[in-house]
């Protein structure tokens, strides 16, 4: 528990503070939030603690990575039991910027990583990684922490982020925390709290399917497009409609595998729909050794 919680909205405080404990010699880590934190993003503030003496957590609501038709208006927003989940997880500091001072009127930039962001959630979402890469380097360049920590269980941000600190140099070095999940293998996530009873008793699903399918290729029990197939239609039992895509990819760069079978570390992705909610996930998956 860390009852020094402090609360800025002001980039000059956040940069005071974080220059301070640099001059004292204590690294800082960074984890950006959209708020309604769940266990998943406390296990990031604890992994950051293991990294640097200070963690700042970020809480925006980011416009710019909701499209028009999204549900930007009804995103879970609670930031005081945020804070107080924070101060319990041993943060040190809450930045929690207004949208008016993140985008002025006349903002006009904004950043595009190619490649990575293209597949997946880049076709399903053309909006999305422009505006996570946007708010994610204005955060960089406004909390110069040492280190900042993504969860997996957004695996292409978290590849996205790499490549974009990368590409432009950010002294920042990137660190992914594993997925939380539910009893039943859900992974957690804010936007599991739209759900209704008899959804959330179908979510869980997801992951089991993805682990099923995992199975398969890591024993090349399946080819990677039938493997494919098998999960979609599973999920459609189930009940998830639509599914958008279940595709397995290179876990470096999400490159599609020329092949049947998985030669290298890969990574098995998938997002659907129940209801209104729509669910991501992903694993690891090892390349086949006959
Ligand atoms: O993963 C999220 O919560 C957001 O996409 C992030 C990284 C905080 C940027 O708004």
């Amino acid at each position: 528990m860390n009852a020094q919680l402090t609360i800025v909205r002001d980039v000059n405080a956040l940069r005071a503070q974080i220059a301070a404990w640099r001059s004292a010699g204590e690294r800082s880590a960074l984890v950006p939030t959209m708020g309604a934190l769940h266990e998943g993003h406390l296990s990031l503030v604890r992994l950051a603690r293991t990294q640097a003496k200070r963690v700042v957590a970020s809480l925006f609501v980011n416009p710019k990575q909701f499209a028009a038709h999204e549900d930007l208006g009804t995103y879970p927003r609670d930031e005081q039991g945020d804070a107080e989940k924070l101060a319990g997880a041993g943060c040190d500091l809450l930045y929690a910027p207004e949208a008016a001072a993140m985008y002025p009127p006349g903002f006009a930039t904004s950043v595009s990583v190619a490649e990575v962001s293209a597949p997946l959630e880049g076709e399903i979402r053309p909006h999305f990684f422009g505006g996570v890469a946007t708010v994610v380097a204005k955060l960089f360049l406004q909390a110069p922490c040492d280190v900042a920590v993504f969860g997996e269980k957004d695996y292409q941000q978290l590849l996205v982020v790499k490549r974009m600190a990368r590409d432009l140099d950010f002294p920042i070095g990137i660190i992914g925390g594993e997925t939380v999940r539910e009893a039943d293998g859900l992974a957690m996530s804010s936007r599991n709290a739209y759900l209704s009873e008899a959804e959330r008793a179908t979510a869980g699903k997801l992951n089991v399917i993805l682990r099923e399918a995992v199975a398969r290729l890591e024993t090349a029990r399946g080819g990677i497009p039938a493997v494919e197939k098998k999960a979609i239609a599973q999920l459609t039992e189930a009940g998830f409609a639509p599914v958008d895509y279940v595709s397995v990819r290179d876990a470096d760069d999400l490159g599609a595998f020329p092949g049947d079978i998985v030669v290298r570390p890969a990574r098995i992705l998938a997002a659907a729909w129940i209801g209104k909610t729509r669910l991501i996930d992903n694993m690891p998956v090892k390349a086949f050794a006959a």
